[in-house]
């Protein structure tokens, strides 16, 4: 039976809340644990569908990992060329990450190997990291319009490159200073925008000497990783829910436990306080070289904004939640320059666009962003398209919706967000699973 959600309309959020760690944290410390020399101890991982399809293709190459349990992972590194030619298609699920990331870390190795995934992942653009790679030397064979399955060959050297990316992309950014790793040379990456700069923070906690100049990231070849500790941090993704979740529903107080706060995720909360929300960073401290604060979130009187395009690249996976919040603000919510939610996990554009003129909420999709007019909603059924965000996102529009939602085809909220329905039970939301009263 297909995975839905019902949830009952109103109620409000409170309490202290943990979300599950940080996906782009926990996928990045198993590929480098895993290249590194010694063995590195994890903690806080995220033990979702994503992560765990990151730890399985490791594990195909040979790389011994103890764990996860209660979120601790000891990597058993290979060395960078300790890798081994896997003996089946790597799966990476669902998970844009790891196919990405792992393409650029796979680029440079002297093995075979193939990456697919879900009909979703098979759907994605693949040529923005094949493309750039194919330059430093990688021999990589795409299907139909550069769509997975993608098919790396063998090769001997890759060479580094100077790469001005198109779009502001941490995977394609990731997926090149990986690649840079095996290049001769040195491979140098500019973003058009300030995108998560998680992969160089780490690498340089594995000893790896990153420069950057303005938007300009390098890494040289030849060096080597040495294994040390990660803890992660909570999802900001995560806790985005909440922060909307409590910002929309009168009497709502939730303090986020421990959330990652480095300045290119905080989007989220800088597009909330510029609709009036009112969001206190507790305790900020520094946690192996991430930043880190407990998030208290009160219930405020949100208003619509023409959102900042700079914010854009810093709250990328947070628009469907923060539709809800356009949804549920006073006047008009404008969004542009996002035209990267068109290939996530689904269109989000379309989608959202979809689901909340089912809820009876004014919402026009542009080809790049979304104009909403905020005002009153009702219930209804809700299509997420088996993608997990949106299934979260209608979740939270529930708190200030007249009558109940039921939400479709919630299963892939596993892959970011294991124990979403109990977390968010417990903070107050009505929320119960594969009951479908809400009717089509
Ligand atoms: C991610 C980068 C973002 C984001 C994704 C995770 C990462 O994708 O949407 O969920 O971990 O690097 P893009 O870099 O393609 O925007």
């Amino acid at each position: 039976m297909p995975l839905n959600y019902y949830i009952e309309a109103g109620g409000a959020l409170s309490g202290n809340l943990r979300v599950p760690g940080d996906k782009s944290i926990s996928h990045r410390s198993i590929m480098l644990g895993s290249v590194a020399e010694g063995v590195t101890e994890i903690s806080g991982f995220l033990e979702g569908e994503d992560t765990l399809a990151t730890m399985n293709a490791l594990r195909a190459m040979g790389v011994r990992f103890e764990g996860p349990a209660q979120g601790k992972v000891l990597v058993h590194g290979a060395g960078l060329r300790g890798l081994k030619a896997p003996k089946k298609v790597l799966d990476c699920g669902n998970s844009g990450t790891s196919m990405r990331l792992l393409c650029g870390l796979l680029a440079g190795q002297s093995f075979n190997c193939e990456l697919t995934g879900d009909d979703s992942l098979r759907q994605r653009p693949m040529q923005r990291v094949s493309a750039p790679l194919r330059e430093m030397g990688a021999d990589i064979v795409t299907a139909r319009n550069g769509m997975p399955p993608l098919k790396l060959r063998g090769v001997s050297e890759l060479r580094g490159i100077n790469y001005a990316m198109p779009m502001a992309s941490a995977q394609v950014k990731s997926a090149l200073l990986l690649a840079g790793l095996y290049a001769r040379g040195r491979t140098c990456v500019t973003e058009p925008a300030p995108t998560r700069d998680h992969t160089e923070r780490m690498l340089q906690g594995f000893g790896y000497t990153v420069e950057r100049d303005g938007n300009t990231i390098c890494v040289s070849g030849g060096g080597k990783l040495k294994s040390t500790n990660i803890e992660v941090p909570a999802d900001i993704s995560s806790a985005a829910f909440f922060m909307v979740g409590a910002s929309i529903a009168p009497g709502s107080d939730v303090t986020l436990m421990h959330v990652g706060v480095n300045p290119t995720r905080t989007g989220v909360i800088e597009i909330l306080r510029l609709m009036g929300a009112d969001i206190t960073l507790l305790d900020q401290r520094n946690v192996a070289g991430e930043a880190v604060a407990d998030v208290r979130v009160r219930h405020s009187r949100l208003k619509g904004i023409v959102i900042p395009r700079g914010l854009v690249p810093l709250a990328i996976d947070e628009f469907p939640v923060l539709f809800v919040a356009a949804a549920s603000a006073e006047g008009e919510t404008v969004l542009t320059g996002a035209e990267e939610l068109r290939v996530k996990e689904s269109d989000r554009i379309q989608v959202m666009a979809d689901g909340l003129c089912k809820l009876g909420i004014a919402a026009q999709p542009a080809p790049d962003g979304m104009r909403i007019r905020g005002g009153a909603y009702s219930g209804g059924a809700i299509e997420s398209h088996s993608d997990h965000r949106v299934a979260m996102a209608f979740a939270i529009a529930a708190l200030r919706a007249a009558s109940p939602i039921t939400i479709l085809d919630c299963a892939n909220v596993a892959t970011s967000f294991p124990g979403f329905v109990k977390l968010a039970m417990t903070a107050g939301l009505k929320i119960s699973e594969n009951l479908n009263r809400g009717g089509r």
